[in-house]
């Protein structure tokens, strides 16, 4: 599609990464809320329930803030299925406008994957099968309504799906909420009466904001008690990428991408994160000097997560943690198979396409066999203006990065992922196995991107 440069209009709204407005730091004034576990019903013919509802939140004195939440006010109860379990979850619809429950990063059949075509309508509700057929991992579930996913997604719905091992045959923290923490990264306009007036705040580029939360919590702060820590942090901006780093400056260990632990941990000073990617990473507070101020910043130096350090027990532990898979990441074969699929992501705003077209929920665009790999290069092509990150992701499959412009992955990204971030005329190959069948959405994880229909279709068969 050709850019129309008659039509001007908004088109300050284009944000270029070097102009994204800066986060407020964090005063460290709340406690970190942690959303609570997911209990088990028993004895119904169902697992678990989740509901979207609506309902307020007070971020600020005085007025309350309309929020969205899965079983409650913001956001969701984090869910925890165990590898290899099979849960039944009863999904339904509370709010006033359509939606879906989409679990990303979960290879289930498409029939219960949530995507677009799966709209459950207010009042309505349906119980889906979740199996958890696959390595232990930081996922999450969100909406997927087609247009409303952003401001869904913006008013508070998002919370945390884990696949647990069940086995625990690494040393690693794993107690949930003591020394294994979940960290949903936001960023949020609110209008001068508090509000996430979404129809009115959002930009067609991705909705940026310059007010953090962290699991939905304003000036949060977190009390350590544990020397050794396990973070679990998700990128859940609908369109900021993130950079973290230690505010003294030292390193941590990044023990998992997306789809589960990496080939092995991988020592570092900063990690980037484009919207929906996740990492875990571990960090030893017993090395650090604890009269310094110790935060998670952001690549501005802003502090997005004070830690207040009252530990219990001297010795981090880490020296017991470590690992490397006895396999290549990727064979030789697999390195040089042919590439098959060809993505062209491109635009911005609303012009925003996927090899030139926009999502058609009655097209499909590729079709893949169940079980064979197949390689996907996608390539985000540059426009005028430079062009901008898309943060590429496809549903029901946890891939490989075989390169980037040719070039092997990171360590980093040595590890399963079903997000990955562009950047500008970058090429970058995927080795995708798709392990059950179905409809599948790949899209641009901008969320603005994706309602502005930068998503497609494959079916697997
Ligand atoms: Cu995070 Cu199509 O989804
Ligand atoms: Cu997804
Ligand atoms: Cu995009």
């Amino acid at each position: 599609m050709d850019m129309d440069h008659g039509d001007m209009e908004g088109m300050e709204g284009h944000m270029d990464h070097e102009d994204v407005p800066p986060l407020q730091a964090s005063e460290g004034t709340q406690e970190l809320v942690i959303p609570p576990l997911l209990e088990k019903q028993k004895g119904s013919e169902f697992d678990y329930e989740v509901v979207a509802q609506e309902g307020t939140t007070q971020f600020f004195d005085g007025s309350p803030t309309k929020t969205y939440g899965y079983n409650g006010n913001l956001l969701g109860p984090t869910i925890q299925l165990k590898e290899g379990e099979t849960v039944k979850v009863k999904v339904r619809n509370e709010l006033s406008e359509p939606t879906t429950f989409h679990w990303h990063g979960l290879e289930i059949p498409g029939t219960e994957d949530g995507g677009p075509n799966d709209v459950i309508q207010p009042g309505e509700s349906k119980i889906v099968t979740l199996k958890a057929d696959q390595p232990a991992a930081t996922l999450w579930y969100h909406p997927h309504p087609h247009e409303l996913t952003s401001k869904q997604v913006f008013k508070g719905l998002a919370g945390m799906l884990y696949v647990e091992e069940t086995e625990t045959d690494t040393a690693l923290p794993n107690t949930y909420g003591v020394d294994d923490i979940p960290l949903i990264f936001q960023d949020r306009l609110f209008d001068e009466n508090h509000q996430l007036d979404y129809e009115n705040l959002m930009n067609s580029d991705g909705t940026i904001g310059d007010v953090s939360l962290v699991n939905g919590t304003l000036n949060p702060k977190l009390t350590v008690t544990q020397p050794l820590m396990r973070f679990r942090i998700l990128n859940g901006a609908n369109a900021r990428n993130y950079t973290f780093r230690l505010s003294n400056g030292a390193t941590f260990t990044q023990i998992a991408s997306d789809g589960g632990l990496l080939r092995e941990p991988v020592e570092t000073d900063e990690i980037t994160l484009s919207p929906s990617e996740r990492a875990e990473i571990l960090i030893d507070f017993s090395a650090m000097d604890s009269d310094e101020p110790i935060a998670i910043t952001d690549e501005e130096g802003n502090a997005l997560l004070p830690f207040d350090l009252d530990l219990n027990g001297e010795t981090g532990g880490m020296e017991s943690i470590s690992w490397t898979a006895d396999t290549a990441f990727l064979t030789e074969e697999e390195k040089s198979l042919p590439v098959t699929k060809e993505i062209e992501l491109y635009g911005m705003m609303d012009m925003v396409t996927i090899n030139g077209k926009k999502f058609d929920p009655d097209r499909i665009d590729l079709r893949q066999e169940k079980g064979v790999p197949e390689v996907w290069e996608i390539y985000n092509k540059p426009d005028e203006m430079g062009g901008m990150i898309h943060p590429f992701h496809i549903h029901g499959t946890q891939f490989k990065i075989i390169s980037r412009d040719g070039r092997e992955p990171a360590p980093n990204e040595q590890g399963l992922k079903d997000s990955v971030l562009i950047e500008p005329g970058e090429r970058v190959r995927l080795l995708v196995t798709f392990p059950e069948e179905g409809i599948y959405m790949y899209h641009c994880h901008i969320l603005e991107h994706e309602d502005n229909g930068m998503m497609g279709q494959v079916e697997v068969y």
